[in-house]
């Protein structure tokens, strides 16, 4: 059969509420042309972001029924140790509310001022985490994979030479090496089992702990099975097997690849940093049989973790991708190419190759969306990654414009991504009646969440 069926059914539905061009004008005027300030009511589909997002199955709500309240020692954590621990090997599973307080409570134990941490890309809470212990956050992908058009099989992967030279002279700064899966920041794009394994290899050479941020992990260890020579035949659970079992631990924001709507989880393998990682869990997080969560929500979690790895369920989501970028690419619309797991990227310069980087053509991409079909997406572009000349106040642009259109996961039909489909191609149709948009206000850190836009004459 050609066609590919979303491997669920529906049990549960939630209204979306369909509005007029004319009212998301002025939705779109009083939120000051920034998606992050429309209300979610107003938003018909919501692609702002994969996390946390998703539906959760009959069985994880089910699960949620069982779940041991008990402060320490309840049932449920254990169910969620030996789901993690089944797929990631690790001894010491240390649950977080999120992926963001599992970055936080590593690098407050394992870096310090003046080291630096090495990753294919770092993600930006895991950038900031880092940068907040005064360390810094190095980004080594490939080159290839910062060309948006160019095809690779894993634009994830990490440059190894690169990492070599920067070992051999750093490595007495280096107290962590890390590698994202998939690459979020870089398009979502998967890294091979070799080049995870080689990563590990080199870090191991000066006996420097190797941890994976493993986000999305699923989704990672699918296209090592559909790309990477010699994994055909292997099941998705061994594949992610093999993948943690060259690193020393992990942080994992579990409201991607572990279906929930919360949770995460520090885990690694060392005694000690996990003893210390502890006893800072509890003083922020909660006791470690916990960490922030309720013991339903560890049920739903180790739930999730089994589900995602059902390759049915895997090649509906990465087709999803493919298949829009698929439609997209016809259209002549530029995107990043191959379509990574989670998101489709929509390269905003070559959309509105007349609107300067200066007036921020992925945020007028954005707010054209959400006027031509009620969609939500993010910018990653200018207004996220530009920077302000210290001297002129002149914007300095980032390297690229891009729109990404992030995917909950089993929340929308094909007919929803067909009218999204349709409505960025109509939009595309509109292109050359678009205008730039200037910032009016702008707070002093992350700008992209509250920054106030005004049409430019
Ligand atoms: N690492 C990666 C690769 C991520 O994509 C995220 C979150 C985190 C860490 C942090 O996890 O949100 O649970 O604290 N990414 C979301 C996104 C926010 O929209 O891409 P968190």
């Amino acid at each position: 059969m050609k066609t590919l069926i979303e491997p669920f059914r529906i049990k549960m539905v939630e209204s979306i509420r369909q509005t007029t061009e004319k009212e998301r004008i002025e939705i779109l005027k009083k939120a000051d042309y920034n998606p992050f300030c429309i209300k979610a009511e107003d938003i018909l589909i919501d692609f702002l972001t994969d996390s946390g997002t998703g539906a959760m199955s009959d069985r994880q709500w089910a699960a949620m029924m069982t779940g041991d309240e008990s402060y320490a020692g309840s049932k449920s954590f254990f169910r969620f140790e030996k789901a993690v621990q089944n797929i990631t090997g690790f001894t010491h599973i240390i649950p977080t509310h999120q992926g963001r307080a599992a970055e936080r409570i590593l690098f407050s134990v394992a870096v310090k001022e003046g080291d630096k941490l090495p990753s294919n890309t770092h993600f930006d809470t895991t950038r900031a985490n880092i940068e907040f212990n005064k360390a810094e956050a190095v980004d080594m992908v490939i080159p290839e994979g910062k060309i948006p058009t160019l095809e690779h099989p894993f634009k994830g992967n990490m440059d190894l030479d690169r990492l070599s030279d920067f070992l051999e002279k750093y490595h007495e700064n280096v107290p962590i090496g890390m590698i994202t899966i998939t690459n979020n920041s870089g398009g979502g794009q998967p890294v091979s089992m070799e080049n995870i394994r080689e990563t590990g290899r080199l870090l191991h050479k000066y006996e420097i702990p190797f941890f994976i941020d493993a986000c999305r992990f699923a989704e990672n260890a699918y296209f090592i099975k559909l790309r990477e020579p010699g994994y055909q035949s292997k099941n998705v659970l061994e594949i992610a097997q093999e993948i943690f079992s060259y690193a020393d631990g992990c942080t994992m924001s579990a409201k991607k690849d572990a279906m929930v709507n919360i949770g995460g989880f520090l885990a690694m393998n060392d005694d000690t940093m996990a003893m210390n990682a502890r006893n800072l869990l509890i003083l922020t997080e909660g006791f470690p049989s916990y960490g922030g969560l309720a013991g339903r929500d560890l049920d739903a979690l180790a739930v999730g973790l089994e589900e995602v790895l059902h390759e049915d369920y895997l090649k509906y989501r990465l087709r999803t991708a493919e298949y829009m970028g698929e439609r997209l690419t016809e259209a002549g619309i530029d995107i990043i190419r191959p379509t990574g797991g989670h998101a489709v990227y929509i390269d905003a310069k070559a959309f509105y190759p007349n609107i300067p980087a200066s007036q921020f053509p992925g945020q007028v991409l954005c707010a054209e969306l959400y006027r031509k079909g009620g969609i939500r997406g993010v910018e990653i572009g200018s207004v996220m990654f530009g920077r302000k000349n210290p001297n002129t106040g002149e914007e300095i642009p980032a390297e690229m414009e891009l729109v990404r259109l992030a995917f909950p996961r089993r929340v929308y039909t094909q007919s929803h991504f067909d009218f999204a489909i349709e409505s960025i191609i109509e939009t595309y149709g509109e292109r050359e009646k678009a205008k730039g948009l200037k910032i009016t206000w702008e707070p002093p850190f992350l700008r992209h969440f509250t920054a106030k836009f005004g049409l430019v004459d």
